[in-house]
């Protein structure tokens, strides 16, 4: 069993799973932007979570479309797939195509606070249902036998008293990495995450499963906030979510002037297009939501982004953005 997780330098980054953000266009951004000597060290990009059973039984043009999510290249990685489903025979199944396909490791979300995913007792409702979070893991352990295997989850579903007896359950079983998002399914992203929760978390992972690398993640804005927390609060690494909108350079030295943000910006719809919407995997309205994060700050970025939203094609937003500089 290959477990890179334990070959990276502490503290180590992830960029987290966004659902129509982090696709393969927006992953080869930041593999593009953080391959320089002055970025991380090491810096993990996860997929959009993807569901189980679409994967394993969709018809083929469904199952076309999941597995646009699931593309990657080489210079993404490490990268780990995330998948998810309440059926553990489609998950193992996931986890087999996953490893299939290459990938460095797989992930389970246990987080995710969508009321349709919660639905399917799916995402963070597997905290209300911890044997059968168990049975989850185990099959993508059998699907999956030899990438690392890991688990994305909050710190309850509506209370942060479920965290102890809930994240032991999942320490149980000795998951390679485990991402701790500091909040509860209720507090959704409105409050800010409870990162004195840490410790705490620290010491049940040391207790049960210590091999187990532990991510936190919640309002990580910047690199240096994110070492400090790993130093302050012990766990291994950090994954960032929204703090890395419109920021390809991230993990390395972000430029945050208007010529630099529009040029990246003009890479970034280069590959969407070339990627996805050209394939047909993703309509244009998923490239538009980004336009807000890069364009802004700057005396008239605000007319610049409403010509931008105005273009219909990637053609016409980048004669936009040239026109702007
Ligand atoms: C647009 C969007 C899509 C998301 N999609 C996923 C997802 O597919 N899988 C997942 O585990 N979390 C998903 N999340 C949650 C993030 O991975 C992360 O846990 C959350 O945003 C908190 O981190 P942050 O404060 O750094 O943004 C999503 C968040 C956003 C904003």
């Amino acid at each position: 069993m290959s477990n890179f997780w334990r070959e990276l330098y502490t503290p180590f980054f992830c960029l987290a799973p966004m659902e129509d953000v982090t696709d393969i266009a927006f992953r080869e951004m930041f593999a593009n932007y953080s391959n320089t000597a002055d970025a991380v060290s090491k810096l993990v990009l996860f997929t959009e979570f993807t569901p189980s059973d679409g994967l394993a039984f969709g018809d083929d043009k469904a199952q076309e479309k999941l597995r646009a999510k699931l593309s990657y290249t080489d210079k993404q990685r490490p990268i780990v797939a995330q998948i998810y489903n309440s059926n553990p025979g489609r998950m193992e199944e996931a986890a087999c195509l996953v490893q299939e396909l290459g990938f460095d490791g797989v992930d389970i979300n246990m987080g995710c606070p969508v009321s349709a995913v919660i639905k399917q007792v799916s995402g963070a409702a597997l905290i209300n249902h911890p044997d059968l979070a168990v049975e989850l893991i185990q099959a993508v352990r059998r699907g999956a036998p030899n990438i690392a295997v890991s688990v994305k989850t909050r710190i309850g579903y509506s209370s942060k008293s479920d965290m102890n007896s809930w994240l032991s359950t999942v320490l149980q079983e000795k998951p390679d990495a485990l991402t701790v998002h500091l909040r509860t399914r209720s507090q959704m992203s409105k409050v800010p995450a409870q990162w004195e929760l840490m410790p705490e978390i620290v010491r049940l992972r040391d207790e049960i499963s210590p091999d187990t690398i532990l991510i936190g993640n919640g309002d990580v804005q910047s690199v240096e906030q994110g070492e400090d927390l790993v130093l302050k609060y012990g766990c291994d690494g950090v994954m960032v979510g929204r703090g890395a909108f419109g920021t390809p350079d991230f993990f390395n030295k972000p430029i945050v002037t208007q010529g630099h943000k529009v040029q990246m910006l003009i890479e970034h719809i280069r590959l969407f297009d070339e990627l996805l919407l050209t394939p047909g995997h993703k309509g244009y309205h998923v490239m538009k939501k980004h336009f807000k994060a890069y364009i802004g700050g700057w005396n008239g970025a605000k007319e610049l982004r409403a010509k931008l939203m105005a273009a219909e094609s990637p053609g016409e937003a980048i004669k936009v953005l040239r026109g702007g500089i």
